[in-house]
């Protein structure tokens, strides 16, 4: 975690909310009569068939009770989706903005970065277009947002489903004014506000909130009040939704949820879904970095955002001491007419630390107690925080991310104001500080209220907390696209502490998205979803990876890159599909692709093509600069082509994966298409997917080392010594155990073992034996009523479907048991047997030799006793 963060989004844990459940219903159910006889409480109806028909109940009840009710279609679990915590006061606050007011200063870096401020210039505002925001609610009182709520207000609409504690409501009224409902504030100033305090606008200033209140003051909600309030944007006619929120980690099996229906209804009737992609990225170095995207951000119709640092740290104001300059970044400045002390605390995470301070200095109204934010006592931990005024002094680093200004949000200390030094003034502080004799002689003066915004050095890159994707196993880009996130100014809760707030998370950069896909449909009113999803991601910017500028970030962290809302809206050449997967399109066949080019503008243009690979990751890297590595693809293209005005044609092409790839790593790699029109205008299209052919790469490990053999088989003496084997036979007694450890090195859906006749006549693509060994075998004395692949077997050792894990994939038996294909164990008794692993290639079918790695194993005989 960032030492200083003020990440405000997102759940990174899941737990079913207890005993609640969604039901899906045929319309001409009678529930509540045929479970007369179950205690429940109704949390939601959801009646509408074009999106969702049934309930969400709570009760004394379990899944099986509900599944056997006449009507229930299917019963789903009800999620307990948690904003991090956020130590905030969830009471309401009253309007008291005695502060110091803010002057000068240019706040315009993050709309600049997607050129929003030349659509901005040219009126172009997201007039006529409403967009849904499911959050905390907000408070439309601030200035900022409006000053009120209903039709023709900034804030037409929404619906509250909560009460500040979380009690189940149903009000048309989304206000929460509490500071741990602040979220919701954030993100709709991000979307539309208007200048006031500050001189700062949104992205999409004209169009229509529709605010869904479905968290909580603390931060919670129910994944079932999350569905209630999409239907409800969806039965008020909104053009896209925003959701800032995540529900858990992206699942790598087959689970379903009704928000995927949900979300894909809505995106059917043209409502774009925009889903922040969560802020789970940079957990360990035992972590891996991809698949760290939270649903529903991975549904295939949700539209998932990825978060860039803002270019500029927006509030940044200047005290002075008796040698100079002093600059602190902080929402408001700071204001003590008579100057204010400096308490430097070492341990700012030792509470003792605080304790002493608090006894030794004099009147903590007229001091700052300051502290040196590490990574190891980050800013958010220190504390005791019932003092007035903290300083966090950063602390030197190499780490880009962390050498940067933050701010928690407003209140998230209570009523305490918190500024933070960069660590070159950090430095100079403490410098001064001794020079003069330490505390009490030491004095800060804050009498310039004028702030300007500075450079960051993550500035335009993407946000180190930003998940990365792709989809589990159909390697589908996720994030599609990225916006501004970080270090954002918008508006908060009115309240003591004032109405704006600085906050970081793919939160802040999904109503950005919204904003922009706002301003494109407000140009394009006829247009699809993917149509402007395509206009989006084509002319972002791809960016750079902040720890080698030399090569672009990977694709499954950037997306398309940063979105140009100017160029989405002005570019005369439309591009389809906008993001691409480089796989296998066959058995056979690697990394074809085709693209279509429509020239939309009056006359002829000449394009020409050109790829740019970007990072390339693998699941056993984790954080930081180890993340991702140059190793890039080549592609190889057509030669330029022309297109005549209002046409299109279709280029296609192929990508070659690196060298030096390690399947067995699980790589993801990336890059993108370059195409460039003799106008000078150039698009591009992000591609993603596995470095080689998934579907011919070998599945099960073979090694024949030093190390050892694998697979290998094994069984044990009654003294638990180990038998040996010599290649060929393996001598059981099954009473001492036995067994085989068969290793696979990609995920597959079905990894088997059946257990065979010694002299079967299948072919395997390995044998774990020397076939120039002639054995006499010992005939079982059953005969094997089994099939696999058509040839006999007695059944399975192993039968695992789903998704199952690449690594050790063992059976161990301690006695002559087999499964029947219809679940029923049966002793084979003693004789010969071998044991045939089967491992389902992706893409291949169940049926089919061919579509599996298989290795057929060594004699194993069993002689001892018949059990
Ligand atoms: C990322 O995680 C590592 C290890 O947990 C930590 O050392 C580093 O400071 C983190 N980076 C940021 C920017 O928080
Ligand atoms: C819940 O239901 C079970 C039987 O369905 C009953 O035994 C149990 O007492 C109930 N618990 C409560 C708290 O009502
Ligand atoms: C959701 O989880 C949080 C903490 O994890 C807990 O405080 C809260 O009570 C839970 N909500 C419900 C309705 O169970
Ligand atoms: C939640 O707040 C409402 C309204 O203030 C109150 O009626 C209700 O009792 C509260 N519920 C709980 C569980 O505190
Ligand atoms: C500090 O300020 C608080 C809040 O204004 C006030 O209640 C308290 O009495 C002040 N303390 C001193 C020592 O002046
Ligand atoms: C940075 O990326 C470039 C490729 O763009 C590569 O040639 C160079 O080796 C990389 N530097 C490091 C330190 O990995
Ligand atoms: C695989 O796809 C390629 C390119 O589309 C095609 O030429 C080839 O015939 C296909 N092979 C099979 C086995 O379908
Ligand atoms: C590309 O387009 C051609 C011609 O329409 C088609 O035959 C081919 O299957 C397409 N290839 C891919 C990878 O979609
Ligand atoms: C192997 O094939 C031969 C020739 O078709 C057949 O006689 C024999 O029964 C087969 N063995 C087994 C174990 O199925
Ligand atoms: C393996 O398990 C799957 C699902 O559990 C089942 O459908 C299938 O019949 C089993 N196959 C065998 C050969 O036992
Ligand atoms: C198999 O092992 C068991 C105990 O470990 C022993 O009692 C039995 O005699 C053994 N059978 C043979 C045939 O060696």
């Amino acid at each position: 975690m960032l030492s200083l963060c003020t990440l405000l989004a997102l759940a990174t844990t899941t737990s079913a909310l207890f005993n609640a459940f969604i039901l899906q219903l045929s319309e001409d159910h009678e529930f509540h009569k045929q479970a007369s006889h179950l205690s429940y409480s109704v949390r939601h109806e959801y009646r509408n068939p074009d999106v969702f028909f049934g309930l969400s109940i709570r009760g004394n009840i379990t899944k099986a009770q509900l599944q056997e009710i006449p009507g229930v279609i299917s019963v789903s679990s009800v999620y307990n989706v948690t904003l991090p915590a956020q130590n905030l006061h969830a009471s309401t606050l009253s309007y008291n903005p005695e502060l110091s007011v803010p002057r000068n200063g240019v706040l315009s870096s993050s709309l600049e970065m997607s050129s929003v401020d030349k659509l901005h210039q040219l009126g172009i505002k997201g007039k006529g277009i409403k967009i849904g925001v499911i959050d905390t609610g907000i408070d439309y009182r601030h200035p900022a947002l409006g000053s009120g709520f209903g039709p023709g207000h900034k804030v037409a609409g929404g619906y509250s489903f909560v009460l500040d504690n979380g009690t189940l409501d149903s009000s048309p009224d989304p206000l929460a004014t509490c500071y741990g409902g602040g979220h919701g504030t954030h993100v709709s100033g991000i979307i539309g506000m208007e200048p006031s305090t500050f001189d700062i606008t949104g992205v999409a200033p004209e169009s229509s909130i529709f605010m869904y209140r479905v968290f909580d003051c603390s931060g919670h909600a129910g994944s079932d009040t999350i569905m209630a309030a999409m239907i409800k944007a969806y039965e008020d006619g909104v053009d896209v939704v925003s959701m800032s929120l995540g529900i858990g980690p992206a699942s790598f099996g087959d689970a379903v949820d009704p928000l995927a229906t949900v979300t894909r209804m809505l995106t059917d009737h043209g409502i774009a879904v925009i889903v922040a992609q969560a802020n789970d990225a940079n957990g360990s170095s035992s972590t891996p970095e991809l698949y760290t995207e939270e649903w529903p951000s991975t549904e295939p119709t949700a539209i998932s955002v990825g978060a860039i640092s803002n270019t500029h740290f927006p509030l940044v104001y200047s005290a002075t001491d008796n040698f100079g300059t002093i600059k602190y970044a902080s929402v408001y400045p700071l204001d003590f007419p008579n100057g204010a002390d400096v308490y430097i605390i070492d341990q700012g995470c030792d509470p003792n630390a605080w304790s002493d301070a608090l006894a030794a200095i004099g009147n903590v109204n007229e001091t700052i107690v300051a502290f040196k934010a590490t990574d190891g006592c980050p800013a958010t931990s220190a504390g005791p925080a019932n003092v007035p005024h903290i300083m966090a002094l950063n602390s030197d680093t190499s780490n880009p991310y962390l050498s940067e200004y933050d701010t928690p949000s407003q209140g998230f200390f209570g009523t305490t104001q918190f500024i933070n030094l960069n660590s070159l003034d950090g430095d100079t502080l403490q410098k001064n500080f001794a020079a003069v004799g330490g505390y009490s002689k030491y004095k800060l003066f804050f009498h310039d209220k004028d702030f300007t915004s500075v450079p960051q050095r993550s500035g335009g890159m993407v946000d180190y907390y930003s998940s990365f994707g792709p989809t589990w196993h159909q390697y589908d880009l996720k994030p599609q696209i990225s916006a501004p996130g970080g270090h954002v100014l918008s508006t908060w809760p009115l309240g003591p502490l004032g109405g704006y707030a600085i906050l970081s998370g793919t939160s802040m950069a999904t109503p950005y998205l919204a904003g922009c896909y706002a301003l494109v449909k407000s140009q394009f009113p006829a247009a699809s979803i993917s149509e402007i999803q395509a206009r989006l991601q084509v002319n972002s910017i791809p960016v750079p990876w902040i720890f080698n500028k030399s090569m672009l970030s990977a694709t499954v962290q950037q997306g398309a890159g940063l979105v140009n809302a100017y160029d989405a809206i002005f570019a005369e050449t439309t591009i389809a599909p906008s993001q691409l997967k480089i796989t296998d399109q066959n058995k056979t066949t690697y990394g074809l692709a085709n693209i279509t080019i429509e020239n939309t503008s009056s006359k002829p243009k000449i394009y020409s093509f050109s790829h740019e690979g970007a990072g390339y990751m693998d699941y056993y890297m984790s954080h930081d600069e180890k993340n991702q590595v140059p190793l890039f693809g080549t592609a190889h293209f057509p030669s330029p082509t022309t297109i005549p005005p209002r046409s299109s044609a279709t280029i296609q092409f192929s990508i070659t994966p690196p060298q030096g790839v390690v399947p067995s790593a699980l790589p993801v790699f990336g890059g993108f298409i370059k195409i460039s029109d003799s106008n000078g205008q150039s698009f591009s299209v992000p591609y993603v997917g596995p470095p080689y052919s998934l579907f011919n790469t070998p599945y099960i490990f073979i090694q024949n080392t030093s190390d050892g053999i694998l697979p290998e088989v094994y069984a044990y003496n009654a003294d638990q010594s180990e038998v040996t084997y010599d290649l060929s036979l393996l001598d059981i007694n099954a009473t001492n155990g036995y067994g085989a450890s068969i290793p696979t090195l990609q995920w597959t859906r079905a990894f088997r073992v059946d257990v065979l006749p010694a002299n079967t006549n299948i072919t395997a693509n390995y044998y774990g034996f020397d076939a120039a060994i002639k054995l006499e075998y010992m005939p079982s004395k059953l005969s094997p009523n089994e099939k696999i692949f058509g040839f006999p077997s007695f059944g399975t050792a192993i039968n695992s479907t789903g998704y199952v894990w690449p690594g050790g994939n063992s059976a161990f038996g301690s006695d002559d048991t087999v499964t029947r294909s219809n679940g029923s164990r049966y002793s084979v008794g003693n004789g010969d047997y071998r044991w045939f692993a089967s491992v389902l290639r992706a893409g291949g079918s169940d049926s089919v030799q061919s579509d599996h790695d298989t290795w057929l194993g060594p004699v194993m005989r069993f002689n001892g006793q018949d059990i």
